[in-house]
Parts: structure tokens; C-alpha cells; sequence
């Protein structure tokens, strides 16, 4: 039965890619599989509180604050989120809805909050759900969380649980779904416990191409259907290196898909370079320094400038004073996030 009034609230961190989603098919089912590092630091602090209408009507009704202050400008992307998934939370529409949310990370800092927000945002609905109905497991919780947030954005599907999630079927990955991320359901290999990723905030400016255009550029694509086969092959050959720990081979992939990526937007019509300079001199850096050092730092990126530094907790202390001495002067403003990998979102 519905309650007449409440709150909600979670944490829901963002996750970085090591196999990217770049393409995607109607309502939101990607064009290859994906798997992605949870992150433990980037996270996205939501309520809801919700108090049902004196009347029922065929509105959604929604405050938005985000940081202490209204946002009408973010309303649009929420009401979308909304309709998407009024048919699977019909009792969305019975209540005015009173959202405050927050990031960890600063605001406009390049890094998106898409994975982070709407995840906890379906978070917070499907947790109204939960108070309303009779006891549901915490694997369907799960399942249904990711499923509603992939619908806000693809990769919040990938932010629920950790250390690492699989969304996109392939059949190197039993029960993986087009529909939601899966906890990723093999043993992983010790050297990927506690895996940290300094982000490098190089370019802080508004993204130039938003992921929806992205995703849309990869239509017609002149080189789509190899990307998508190579997405299959490199998913196979990281669930071995996950195994067995081989960071060369960790590295080799990693370090390609980010390249990959970047290279549909260049080859894509429109083309676009989302990488600066900088961002160009610290991968020039790292793999100076990875040769010298001997060590398994390495990259990846998303679709914009800034870097993630990836290293084993056991590299720790000799790779982050070269971060320090060496990569951050390429930073805006100095700017750099310390974050690792992290298990998923909590209350
Ligand atoms: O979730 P979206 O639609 O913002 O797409 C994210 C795409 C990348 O971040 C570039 C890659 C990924 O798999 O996260």
C-alpha cells in the first residue's frame, strides 16, 4: 500500500569503463557489451521526499535542488528520466516529489555525473517501491535499480553494486543482459583489490559533444561493426587477464579501448578531437615512466580530455609521487580526484 509520506535517500558513485559502451540501439540497449571499475569517491548524495497529491492528476510533480539551490535547468533531463519509467513505478505520478542532490566531486569539473545522479536517483524511486510492496530480494532490488537507471543514462546501469560490472550480453559472461549491469560473476584476482584511479581534471569546460550525440555518431559509422566485434574480443581476453592478473595484458586492452574510442569520434561524421594537448603530454608521460619504473600505470578516458591514471595498490608509492611531480602540471588549476575502486552504492 502507498504511504502517505517519506523520504529516501542513497550514495551511488560513478564508474569508469574499462571496455567502453560507445553506440547504442532503441530504448537504451547498447551496441557492444561494457564493463566498468566502480568508483568509491566520485559519488552522488540523493533524497527524495515524497508527500502523495491531495488529488491525482496526470502531471509529474518534482522540486529539484542540487547543491542547496533549485535547478530549474536540470528539470528537463529528470522529467525524461521520469516518463521513461512511469510504466515500471506507476505510483510516481500519486506524489509530489522533493529531490536534493549532491556531488563529492566539484561541480562542473568535466567529470560526469550522469552514472552517479541517475543512479541514485533510481535508487531513491525503486526504494519507495520497496516500502510500498511486500518483501523483494536484494538481487531483484539490484536487478531493477540498474535496469530503471539505465534509462537515465546507460553507464548508471554499471553503478549499483562493485568492484566490477558487466552490462551488454556476450557470451563469455553468463548472465549478462542488455537490460542491466551485473555484478561481475568471477573470481577476480588479488592485484585488482583496492585499484586506484587519480583522475587528472585537464579540461573542466562543458563536454563538446554530449554522450547522446556520441552514441548517435556511432550510426552509420563507417567503422561500427568491426568496434563492436573488437568490444566482444577485448571482453573475452580481460576476463582471462581479471583471472590471472596479467597487468601487461590489463594494460594492452585498457590503453586501447580508451585510444578506440577517441578514434570513432575522429573518424565519425561530424569528427571531433576531445582530447587537449595535455591530455596528449601526460600519456606521452605515463608511458615514459612506465618503461622507466617498470611499474603498470597506465590510462584510460572518457568522452572528453581528462585522464584516469590506473595502478595497483602495490605500485602506490612509486607511482602517485610521479603523479604528483610530474602529471599534475598539466592539470587545470592542479586539479586531481584520488579515488579507487569501490563497492557499489550505499544508504
Ligand atoms: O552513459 P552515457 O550515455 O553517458 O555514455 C557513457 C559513455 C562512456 O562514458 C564514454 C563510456 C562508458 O562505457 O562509460
Amino acid at each position: 500500500t502507498l504511504k502517505e509520506k517519506g523520504v529516501v535517500g542513497y550514495s551511488s558513485p560513478s564508474n569508469i569503463a574499462l571496455i567502453k559502451y560507445w553506440g547504442k540501439r532503441e530504448n537504451q540497449i547498447p551496441a557492444n557489451p561494457s564493463i566498468s571499475f566502480t568508483l568509491a569517491a566520485c559519488m552522488t548524495k540523493t533524497s527524495v521526499e515524497y508527500q502523495k497529491k491531495a488529488q491525482k492528476n496526470d502531471e509529474f510533480s518534482f522540486e529539484l535542488f542540487f547543491e542547496g539551490e533549485a535547478k530549474e535547468e536540470f528539470k528537463p533531463k529528470i522529467k525524461t528520466f521520469l516518463k521513461r519509467i512511469e510504466v515500471y513505478l506507476p505510483f510516481l505520478k500519486d506524489y509530489h516529489l522533493v529531490i536534493r542532490t549532491s556531488n563529492t566531486f566539484p561541480h562542473s569539473s568535466g567529470i560526469a555525473s550522469s552514472a552517479s545522479g541517475m543512479s541514485a536517483l533510481a535508487l531513491c524511486f525503486m526504494e519507495m517501491e520497496r516500502s510500498f510492496s511486500a518483501p523483494i530480494t536484494d538481487e531483484f532490488f539490484n536487478r531493477k535499480v540498474s535496469f530503471l537507471a539505465r534509462l537515465g543514462s546507460g553507464s548508471a546501469c554499471r553503478s549499483i553494486e562493485g568492484p566490477l560490472v558487466q552490462w551488454g550480453e556476450t557470451a563469455s559472461v553468463k548472465g549478462s543482459s542488455n537490460l542491466f549491469g551485473i555484478k561481475y560473476p568471477y573470481k577476480v584476482h588479488k592485484v585488482f583489490n583496492n585499484f586506484h584511479d587519480t583522475i587528472l581534471l585537464v579540461d573542466k569546460g562543458e563536454k563538446q559533444v554530449s554522450s547522446t550525440v556520441g552514441h548517435e555518431l556511432m550510426h552509420g559509422h563507417p567503422f561500427a561493426s568491426q568496434r563492436f566485434d573488437q568490444a566482444h574480443d577485448h571482453l573475452e581476453k580481460l576476463g582471462l587477464v581479471l583471472a590471472d592478473g596479467n597487468l601487461k595484458d590489463f594494460i594492452s586492452i585498457v590503453e586501447s579501448e580508451a585510444l578506440t574510442l577517441h578514434a570513432m569520434m575522429m573518424t565519425s561524421n561530424p569528427y571531433f578531437i576531445l582530447m587537449k594537448p595535455n591530455t596528449l603530454s601526460i600519456i606521452n608521460e605515463i608511458w615514459k615512466f612506465r618503461e622507466e619504473s617498470k611499474t603498470h600505470v597506465c590510462f584510460t578516458l572518457d568522452a572528453g580530455a581528462n585522464v584516469h591514471v590506473l595502478y595497483p595498490e602495490n605500485e602506490k608509492d612509486i607511482v602517485f609521487p610521479f603523479i604528483k611531480e610530474k602529471l599534475i602540471s598539466f592539470c587545470q588549476n592542479g586539479q586531481y580526484i584520488c579515488d579507487r575502486i569501490g563497492l557499489g552504492a550505499k544508504k
